[in-house]
């Protein structure tokens, strides 16, 4: 049986709730799944400053944060990031830093990686966010799993990975059709 492992980075909550969405379908799928977040050192002041943060703060603080036995042991990855300023977060960046170790032996090569993202809104570069956990993949040697286009068509996913927009309050939490999209994504990823 495949193993996933999720890894996400979240202040505002939502790319954790999409993260524990993943997480829940595949293991009522019978999945063997992890849940991982990155570590954070700046989580405490930003929750501060965005009250929105407040709201998951606990339970993200409560979810691990990843480790290499289990990532070098996952055949799937699915990494989720906030856009911060047309980018990855740093924090996913320091986590995506340290493959350095595994990249000279191509350790990850074959595994397959999907990528999701949240954004404020649709033009602030959340497709950029993607591009640039896409990019790390194939650095490392894995296969990206796009969005199929029958998932695109009439949404506004873009094919390269999922994107939420969460508004300029962070407070838009994941829809319905976020929802429906995961649980199509996750039987791909079973079937791959
Ligand atoms: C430092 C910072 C930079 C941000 N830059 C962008 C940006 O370039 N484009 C955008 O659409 N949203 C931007 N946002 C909004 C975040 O993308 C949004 O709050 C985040 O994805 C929500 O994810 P989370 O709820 O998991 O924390 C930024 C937020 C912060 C705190």
């Amino acid at each position: 049986m495949k193993k996933i492992s999720i890894v996400f980075h979240s202040v505002c909550g939502n790319n954790y709730l999409i993260a524990k969405e993943f997480y829940e379908n595949l293991k009522n799928k019978n999945m063997k799944v992890n849940l991982f977040r990155v570590k954070d050192d700046n989580f405490e002041k930003l929750s501060n400053i965005l009250e929105i943060a407040k709201e998951y703060r606990d339970e993200i603080m409560s979810v691990e944060i990843y480790n290499f036995k289990e990532l070098l042991d996952s055949d799937i990855i699915i990494l989720g990031s906030p856009t911060y300023f047309g980018n990855v977060s740093a924090q996913i960046k320091v986590f995506m830093d340290e493959f350095v170790d595994y990249w000279v032996d191509a350790n990850f090569y074959g595994k397959k990686l999907f990528s999701f993202a949240c954004a404020g809104t649709t033009e602030g570069g959340g497709d950029m966010c993607l591009n640039a956990i896409n990019i790390f993949g194939q650095h490392m040697g894995m296969s990206n799993v796009p969005v199929p286009s029958n998932l695109v068509l009439g949404e506004s996913f873009p094919a390269y990975g999922l994107v939420h927009y969460v508004g300029d309050n962070a407070d838009k939490r994941p829809s319905t059709k976020i929802k429906n999209a995961i649980d199509k994504i996750c039987d791909i990823l079973i079937n791959l």
